[in-house]
């Protein structure tokens, strides 16, 4: 299997990787053949690229570190959570009983994540995420909370360290859920006022965590945290090193990395080991450098199944990465 940028998409490739459309249903499943219309449709939902099967890369395995299944069942819950929270109607006893046991769902699956990934010690973040355009915003929640747990197992945090770590990361912009979503949606560049609105989320979300559900302090401070950089220079209180919690600051990175390789309406998408260079570059400044160094150890800058280009002129797909 490959990874083929969307570009590149020609007639009769086969489909490597299952792709899902905006309400997480199968789109194009593993083992079918691209058409025209497809390469189209693709590109319009954004689809960065797609991984295929040829004989070329036959011999190539590529796996996420969580599957599929759990992924999408993730994605969904997450989503629930947050909509539901959004709609405001906590207050009645049907509605309350829905959110908990939503938030229950969450915190089963966080569990089963950290489990799997205790077991998968080596396990090496080595995929390209084939995350489209819009409403990608349940689907990021889920990559920063398995890259953020990844981390979490390179640093040798204990389990229930972890499970902190992946519920807090899974949650950590739900106070998005209470900013104006012309603001949060806005395609130009935000006014003074409009981005001070944004960075409250962090606050929001910690105080909607901490008053609403039963879950772990050091996840809802984790939330809270989330924005602050290791130099002081973040919000919302510009705390520096130490004093913002490791939970906070392995959020921090994961969330800035998936964001750097996602499109955006402003820009692209950079490639992984562009947005590696970036988190590297600002270890010790953005990020507290003994995350970010574990980060570049779990994180393959050149993911299995891309195509590169060495300083010597060869070309070739990498097959492995140690
Ligand atoms: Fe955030």
């Amino acid at each position: 299997m490959r990874y083929i940028p969307a570009e590149g998409l020609v007639e009769g490739m086969i489909v490597g990787k299952s792709l899902y459309d905006r309400y997480h249903k199968l789109l194009l499943s593993k083992g079918s053949k691209i058409h025209t219309g497809y390469v189209e449709r693709i590109k319009m939902l954004g689809y960065q690229g797609v991984y295929i099967d040829d004989e070329l890369s036959a011999d190539i395995e590529i796996k996420d570190v969580i599957n599929d299944e759990i992924r999408m069942k993730m994605v969904q819950t997450v989503k629930d959570v947050c909509i539901h929270s959004a709609l405001g109607d906590v207050g009645t006893k049907s509605e309350q009983a829905y959110l908990v046991a939503k938030m229950e769902t969450t915190k089963e699956l966080i569990a089963d994540i950290v489990e799997h990934l205790i077991e998968n010690k080596d396990a090496m973040v080595n995929l390209i995420d084939l995350k489209f355009f819009d409403d990608y915003t349940f689907f990021y929640s889920v990559n920063v909370a398995v890259l953020s747990i990844v981390v979490g197992v390179g640093m040798e945090l204990d389990k229930e360290s972890l499970y902190n770590l992946g519920l807090g990361a899974v949650l950590h912009d739900i106070g998005k859920i209470f900013i104006d979503v012309n603001i949060l949606n806005k395609k130009d560049t935000l006014t003074k006022e409009e981005y001070e609105i944004i960075k409250k989320h962090s606050e929001f979300g910690y105080r909607f965590l901490r008053e609403t559900y039963q879950i772990p302090t050091a996840s809802y401070v984790a939330v809270l945290h989330h924005h602050e950089k290791y130099n002081g220079g973040g919000y919302p209180s510009g705390i520096s090193k130490d004093n913002i919690s490791l939970l906070g600051r392995i959020i921090g990175i994961a969330d800035v990395y998936d964001a750097l390789t996602s499109n955006r309406a402003y820009r692209k998408a950079l490639l992984p080991s562009e947005a590696m260079e970036y988190i590297m570059a600002n270890g010790g400044l953005m990020f507290d450098v003994n995350v970010a160094k574990v980060f570049a150890r779990k994180v393959a800058p050149f993911p299995v199944g891309t195509y590169v280009k060495l300083s010597n002129g060869y070309v070739g797909i990498v097959s492995e990465n140690y």
